[in-house]
C-alpha cells in the first residue's frame, strides 16, 4: 500500500486501523500524550516492526495502552494501590509498572522479558474508540526515531516514519504534547520511574504518600524493583561458532554447530524479526537450562540485528542497562 499514510480519523478510518492491527501491521495514533506508534501486544512479530521502524533501536520495554481498570486485570496483577491510582488517574496520562499476569499473552519483546508490565488508559478519544474496535491490548512507544522528542502531530509522525506505519490516524494536535508519568508499584514502594504529564504531586496526594524518585543508575542498585532490563543470570559468550560442550547455545540461521548441550535457534530461516520476537523467551529458557554459558552464534548488525546485538552485549557485560532514556 504506497498510500499516503495519513488518514484522517473518523469511524471508518479507525475501523481500517483496527483491521490493520489485528493483520499484525503497525498503526500510529494520537492520545493526548503524543503519537503512539502501535502493534498488537499479543503478536511478537508485529511489536517487532515497531522496533524496526525506529532507526537505532533499542529494546526498551514498551506501554501497553487498555480502555481502562477491567481491561488492565488480563495483563497484570491488579492490587489495591494500583485500583486507587488507576481510579483517580485513569483515562489519562499515567502508566503503571505492574507485576505481569502469567499467560495473559502479551509477547515478551513489549515488556522486554521483564516481570512486569506498564499499562496506561489513554484519554484522546480517537485512541479510546481505537481500543474500542480493536479490542486488542496496543503496545505503542511514542512514534518517534530513537533520540528524537515524541511527535505531537500526524505531520511530525509523517516526517519521523514516513509510510512505515500502514496508516497514522490524525486526530489533530495532542493536547498535552508531554508523555505520561510511568510509576512503578511493582515493588514495596512506588516509584517514578518518568516524570510525564500527571504530576507528581497530584499522584503523592491521591496515595498519601510520597513517591521514591528513581536516579539513572537505580537500576544497578536496587536490582528486581527499579532493573528495567531482563538479564540472565548464566553468562554469555557472543560470536561463538564453535560451542563448547556444556554451553547452551542461541542460533541464529539455517547452519547451525553441533556439540551444545541445548540449542534454541532465534530464527532458522534467517529472519531479524522472528529472531527478536523469539529473544527474550530464548534467553529465559538457555537461562534456566543449568548450562555454564550461554554460548550466542553472530547476530548480522543490520536492521533489528542493531537491537538484538545490543541488547546481547549488555548481557555479556553483565552490568545492568541504565535505566531507559526518555527518548525511547
Ligand atoms: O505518553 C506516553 O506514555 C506515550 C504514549 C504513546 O502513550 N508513550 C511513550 O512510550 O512515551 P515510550 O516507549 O516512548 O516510553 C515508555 C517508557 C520508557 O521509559 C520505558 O522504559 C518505560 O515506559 N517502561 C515501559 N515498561 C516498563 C516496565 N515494565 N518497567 C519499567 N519501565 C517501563
Ligand atoms: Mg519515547
Amino acid at each position: 500500500m504506497s498510500t499516503m499514510p495519513i488518514m484522517p480519523a473518523t469511524p471508518e478510518s479507525i475501523r481500517e486501523a483496527a483491521r490493520a492491527l489485528a493483520r499484525g501491521e503497525i498503526v500510529a495514533f494520537p492520545t493526548e500524550t503524543v503519537y503512539g506508534l502501535g502493534a498488537n501486544a499479543l503478536d511478537g512479530s508485529a511489536v517487532a516492526k515497531i522496533f524496526a521502524a525506529k532507526e537505532r533501536p533499542r529494546f526498551n520495554p514498551l506501554i501497553v495502552h487498555v480502555p481502562g481498570l477491567a481491561e488492565a486485570g488480563a495483563f497484570a496483577v491488579i492490587g489495591e494501590t494500583a485500583r486507587t491510582l488507576a481510579e483517580a488517574f485513569w483515562p489519562g496520562p499515567l502508566s503503571l509498572v505492574l507485576n505481569k499476569r502469567a499467560g495473559s499473552g502479551i509477547a515478551d519483546l513489549v515488556t522486554a522479558g521483564l516481570e512486569t508490565i506498564a499499562l496506561r488508559a489513554p484519554a484522546h478519544a480517537v485512541a479510546r474508540a481505537l481500543l474500542a474496535e480493536t479490542r486488542l491490548p496496543i503496545a505503542a512507544p511514542s512514534a518517534n526515531r530513537s533520540g528524537r522528542v515524541s511527535p505531537t502531530t500526524a505531520a511530525h509522525v509523517a516526517s519521523e516514519l514516513g509510510e512505515v506505519p500502514a496508516m497514522i490516524l490524525d486526530g489533530g494536535p495532542c493536547k498535552l504534547g508531554l508523555e505520561s508519568t510511568v510509576v512503578s508499584i511493582a515493588g514495596a514502594v512506588p516509584v517514578l520511574l518518568r516524570p510525564g504529564a500527571t504530576p507528581r504531586e497530584d499522584i503523592e496526594r491521591v496515595l498519601g504518600q510520597s513517591l521514591v524518585l528513581a536516579k539513572p543508575d537505580d537500576a544497578i542498585t536496587s536490582p528486581g524493583q527499579l532493573a528495567t532490563h531482563y538479564a540472565p543470570s548464566t553468562p554469555l559468550r557472543l560470536n561463538v561458532r564453535r560451542p563448547e560442550i556444556g554451553d547452551a547455545l542461541l542460533a541464529f540461521g539455517k547452519d547451525v554447530p553441533e556439540g551444545a548441550r541445548i540449542t534454541i535457534n532465534l530464527s532458522h530461516v534467517g529472519d531479524l524479526h522472528e529472531a527478536a520476537a523469539n529473544l527474550f523467551a530464548a534467553l529465559r529458557e538457555l537461562d534456566a537450562s543449568g548450562a555454564t554459558t550461554i554460548a550466542v552464534m553472530p547476530i548480522p548488525d543490520r536492521g533489528l540485528g542493531e537491537a538484538i546485538n545490543d541488547r546481547l552485549n549488555r548481557a555479556a557485560c553483565s552490568v545492568p542497562a541504565s535505566r531507559a532514556s526518555d527518548r525511547s
